[in-house]
């Protein structure tokens, strides 16, 4: 039985606010709530999953493809040893994207198990033109196995599924199941951002966090400079919330 939130945008899945059951195929032994496919995709969006997808995605995130869980060569991923930058569940992929744009001098993994979301990310990576970016269409804990210690320099959660429930609390990202292999793919003073629009999200975040080794550096109404706002975002917007930014240093 499930409890969806109606969406306004037919691309857009529903945020997981009240499933009892698992949504997709759990790689091993995880459970992944979230929604792995939506509605129909346009004939262009099913062409950028079969052309792009390929080249973009690293091999060896798999279990399949990697069942020893070899540690990935990131800088053969990004053809140099340059930063690499990680978003965790990039929706439809405007915020990515914009981050590769605005940071050509760095590489940027992104992982959205929704397929209409990495459908999305790929027609809008061919029209900036950007050639930065690697995308994991899964689950964050199968590349959190594979990504070498300390090898991230900064890591993005915008808007993650908020899980109103106190029963389904623990399926938030910011609990320990997360935030350990963060932080453990996380380099020494690597920044980790935030941003919720769900005040008891943002409660959690500033709770836990802190107990899984990152300083809070700021915290406030104001966005990054580089920040542009998401999909959700500005749905939160137009239905009233107040967005919310957390910065955090792994220590
Ligand atoms: C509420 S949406 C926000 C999307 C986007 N970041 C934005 O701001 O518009 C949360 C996203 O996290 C993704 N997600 C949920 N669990 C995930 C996981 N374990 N690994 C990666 N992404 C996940 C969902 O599929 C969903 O697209």
């Amino acid at each position: 039985m499930t409890d969806h939130t109606p969406h306004d945008d037919p691309e857009r899945h529903d945020d997981p606010e009240g499933h009892d059951d698992p949504g997709g195929a759990a790689p091993g032994w995880r459970n992944f709530y979230g929604r792995r496919a939506g509605k129909t995709m346009r004939p262009a969006q099913k062409s950028y999953l079969s052309e792009d997808l390929q080249a973009l995605r690293p091999f060896g995130v798999t279990a399949e493809e990697n069942p020893g869980r070899a540690p990935l060569d990131l800088a053969a991923i990004f053809g140099d040893a340059r930063p690499v930058w990680l978003e965790i569940g990039f929706g439809g992929g405007e915020h990515m994207v914009h981050m590769a744009a605005c940071h050509p001098e760095v590489g940027i993994i992104g992982c959205e198990p929704f397929i209409n979301g990495v459908a999305m990310l790929l027609g809008k990576i061919r029209a900036a033109g950007v050639g930065n970016l690697a995308v994991h269409p899964g689950d964050v804990r199968e590349l959190f196995d594979v990504l070498p210690e300390d090898s991230i320099a900064k890591a993005f959660l915008n808007y993650p599924d908020p899980w109103p429930k106190r029963r389904h609390h623990r399926r938030r990202f910011v609990t320990p199941d997360y935030l350990v292999p963060l932080h453990r793919a996380l380099a020494p003073g690597a920044e980790f951002r935030v941003a919720t629009d769900i005040p008891d999200y943002m409660r959690q975040t500033l709770e836990e966090v802190p107990k899984a080794g990152f300083a809070l550096e700021d915290h406030g109404p104001t966005p990054w400079e580089d920040w542009i706002s998401t999909r959700y975002e500005q749905k939160a917007l137009r239905e009233g919330r107040r967005p919310d930014y957390a910065t955090f240093r792994r220590l």
